[in-house]
């Protein structure tokens, strides 16, 4: 059982904490969106959390937490769930995906695309696989989840200019922007040394939440929850588009992480905390 340990950084609360528990003790209704990277039960190598439970175990612990997103979120709120099967395990997030019809409508789809081959040129990071039998995994799942499926959202915002500008003319529309789709290609950042890797297993890059939150339509001085934190890329999203991040981690390293960014995002400096 871990202690929990809060900290507010600037308009952000950090929670050292497990989000099974920090989730029940938060008031409903109090949150715009969510963006979330869960474990993906895959063996994935973190630090403290073992990433390979039971699969019904996994998927009841998911269902609990995301039982707990739905009464905090506000009923206009979404809830942007990142996540990833594998090549032995494809069915896992549609499995998950089964479980939350109970509780959410599945108002978008949107694959991230982490790498992509356009005729011969190859855009973003690409990992390669040696196998027989599969081929290379360059996408995950973005499930846009909301409480009735009502929610509407920015596709403007979050959308890009014409290629073609005689379209805006032609099609009478107000400016040049057209909805981006439901295939977003949002490659890593590069980094130059393994420091910058944060050493954490599992990032996502912060233009992702970035994106969700501009499909939102989110506004300045409304709350994003992030229940599995991580290095706290979403609450740096958070902090550019001016909105108060709620982060909840388990991993006291992770939260230190995360603490330095978001220090390091809204300009302030302090100490590292120690395992309790
Ligand atoms: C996929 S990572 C999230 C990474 C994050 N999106 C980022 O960019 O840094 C999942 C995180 O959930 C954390 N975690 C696992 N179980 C948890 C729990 N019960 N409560 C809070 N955090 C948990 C893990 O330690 C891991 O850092």
């Amino acid at each position: 059982m871990i202690r929990s340990r809060r900290e507010t950084l600037g308009a952000h609360t950090l929670i050292r904490g497990d989000c099974t528990t920090v989730l029940r003790r938060m008031s409903s209704q109090t949150v715009d969106v969510v963006v979330t990277s869960p474990p993906y039960n895959l063996g994935i190598e973190y630090r403290t959390y073992q990433d390979q439970l039971p699969e019904d175990a996994y998927l009841d612990w998911m269902e609990d937490v995301c039982a707990s997103v739905k009464r905090i979120m506000k009923d206009d709120g979404s809830f942007f769930l990142n996540i990833a099967g594998s090549s032995s395990q494809p069915w896992l997030p549609f499995e998950l995906m089964s479980r939350l019809r109970k509780l959410f409508v599945l108002q978008n789809h949107i694959t991230w695309i982490k790498s992509i081959s356009v005729g011969e040129i190859t855009y973003g990071h690409f990992k390669p696989l040696n196998s027989p039998r599969f081929v290379n995994r360059n996408h995950e799942h973005i499930f846009h989840l909301t409480k009735k499926g009502d929610v509407k959202v920015a596709r403007l915002d979050a959308g890009v200019p014409f290629t073609d500008k005689s379209n805006i003319s032609r099609r009478q529309h107000e400016m040049d922007r057209r909805c981006r789709g439901d295939t977003w290609f949002i490659p890593y950042e590069t980094v130059r040394s393994r420091k910058e890797k944060f050493s954490h297993p599992g990032t996502f890059p912060i233009a992702l939440p970035e994106a969700c939150l501009r499909l939102h339509g989110a506004k300045p001085g409304g709350v994003l929850l992030d229940p599995f934190m991580g290095v706290g890329t979403s609450l740096i999203a958070a902090e550019r588009k001016g909105l108060s991040g709620i982060g909840v981690e388990k991993d006291t390293r992770y939260v230190n992480i995360a603490r330095k960014r978001l220090r390091a995002a809204i300009g302030t400096r302090e100490e590292d905390w120690e395992d309790e």
